[in-house]
């Protein structure tokens, strides 16, 4: 099996690496619940945000000096305004929270404990660098979606047991196109959210 090295890389320091990371985004955010048609001139707007803010955070697993998996995060507020609209109409400190972007692995390299490698190692930069909590948001699809995997197992099992916990009063929208849509639509998304104590 092949050896996997984790790098957890900051700010400015992730540039080398974008290019990498957008390719595996492109590539992975294609499966279902995402459905992604990204391109590349939308990943390097979006990983932008990334590089310019001095705590944010890319955990990057790699093999054979490869990027396989990448998992991104960076304080709320530097996130996009859509991520923090709804903590400032709920009267929260937004300065408080660190957002977590996404995991992406590479298929080939699931089912080994990246995953929770990805967890581990930004839950320890937010607490190192004083936050009091870390969320992320996950895109909600219907039920019956004509595209959901007969086999889809959602991740919220997963991100329970790491302790978060769900809190639909915490939602947005965010667009993205969709595989096989002439244009961006907007999807609803839920924050999770977990406390160190
Ligand atoms: C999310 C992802 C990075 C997890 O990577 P991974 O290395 O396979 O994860 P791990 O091996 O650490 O397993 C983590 C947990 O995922 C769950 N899991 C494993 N395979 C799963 C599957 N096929 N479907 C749903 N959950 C699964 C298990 O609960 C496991 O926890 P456990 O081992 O304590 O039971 C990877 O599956 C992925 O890239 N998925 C597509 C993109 C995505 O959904 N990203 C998350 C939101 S941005």
């Amino acid at each position: 099996m092949e050896q996997i090295e984790i790098d957890t890389v900051s700010g400015r320091d992730i540039t080398p690496w974008l290019e990498d990371i957008a390719k595996l985004r492109l590539q992975v955010f294609r499966e279902f619940p995402y459905l992604y048609e990204g391109s590349l001139d939308y990943e390097s707007d979006y990983l932008k945000k990334y590089a310019s803010s001095d705590k944010s955070v890319f955990i990057l697993a790699k093999v054979n000096r490869k990027v396989v998996g990448a998992a991104t995060g960076l304080p709320l507020i530097d996130a996009d305004e859509e991520f923090q609209a709804p903590f400032k109409e709920h009267g929260l400190n937004i300065s408080q929270y660190f957002y977590f972007g996404e995991s992406v692995l590479d298929k080939n390299f699931r089912g080994r404990g990246i995953g929770h490698m990805f967890f581990d190692a930004r839950e320890a930069f937010a607490w190192h660098n004083c936050f009091r909590w870390t969320t992320f948001c996950a895109v909600e699809r219907p039920e019956n979606h004509p595209q959901r995997p007969p086999n889809y197992r959602p991740l919220n099992q997963f991100w329970e047991a790491r302790g978060y916990q769900q809190r639909p009063e915490l939602n947005t929208c965010y667009s993205w196109q969709d595989i096989g849509e002439p244009e961006e639509t907007s999807k609803p998304m839920i924050f999770w959210i977990k406390s160190p104590v």
